[in-house]
């Protein structure tokens, strides 16, 4: 997988609780390339965590933010990258990924992301009244976007050397 690669990034995509960072942090170990988490990045070079920067600046200047550091992450590959959820949703992020790597959506279902975002509550996005029917109205908005994905890998309830396995068959 690692000569397929060549100087390719890869670029999980999907929504919260997806799996995307601990997914492709095991994947760049196989494949021996760089793992980059993109709201990591944000929050070192920003010195304010996520939830800060959506209270202060709120999600437009967010999104302004995290297309300009995936931007800039895209240069010089091959490398892992994990994007926060709404990245590939932005067309600009979107338009950046599609030139720079090969774009991974891994897709899983409500009750599984329930599971995984539910036990933790740095998402701003999810600050709501019923933070589980907000999770049901994202997937329902963002799930034909990304579709857009050059791959798309299901993130069952497995173990996740299972869906490392499968991630690394398909690139
Ligand atoms: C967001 C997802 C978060 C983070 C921010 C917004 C979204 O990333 O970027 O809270 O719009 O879905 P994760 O997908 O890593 O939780």
């Amino acid at each position: 997988a690692r000569a397929k690669l060549g100087r390719r990034n890869i670029v999980f995509v999907g929504l919260m609780g997806a799996g995307k960072s601990a997914v492709g942090r095991m994947v760049a170990q196989q494949l021996r390339v760089p793992f980059i988490d993109t709201d990591v990045e944000i929050e070192r070079v920003s010195r304010m965590t996520i939830s800060e920067l959506f209270a202060t600046y709120g999600e437009e200047e967010f999104r302004a933010l995290e297309t300009r550091v995936i931007k800039r992450l895209l240069r010089g590959g091959p490398k892992v990258i994990s994007t926060g959820g709404g990245a590939f949703i932005n067309d600009n992020t979107r338009r950046h990924i599609a030139r720079g790597g090969i774009s991974l959506w891994l897709k899983a279902d409500l009750e599984v992301l329930w599971e995984r975002v539910n036990k933790r509550d740095h998402r701003p996005l999810l600050k709501t009244e019923n933070p589980k029917a907000t999770l049901a109205a994202l997937m329902e908005k963002r799930y034909p976007i990304y579709a857009e994905a050059n791959l798309t890998i299901e993130s069952r309830d497995v173990r996740k050397e299972i869906i490392v396995t499968e991630v690394l068959a398909a690139i």
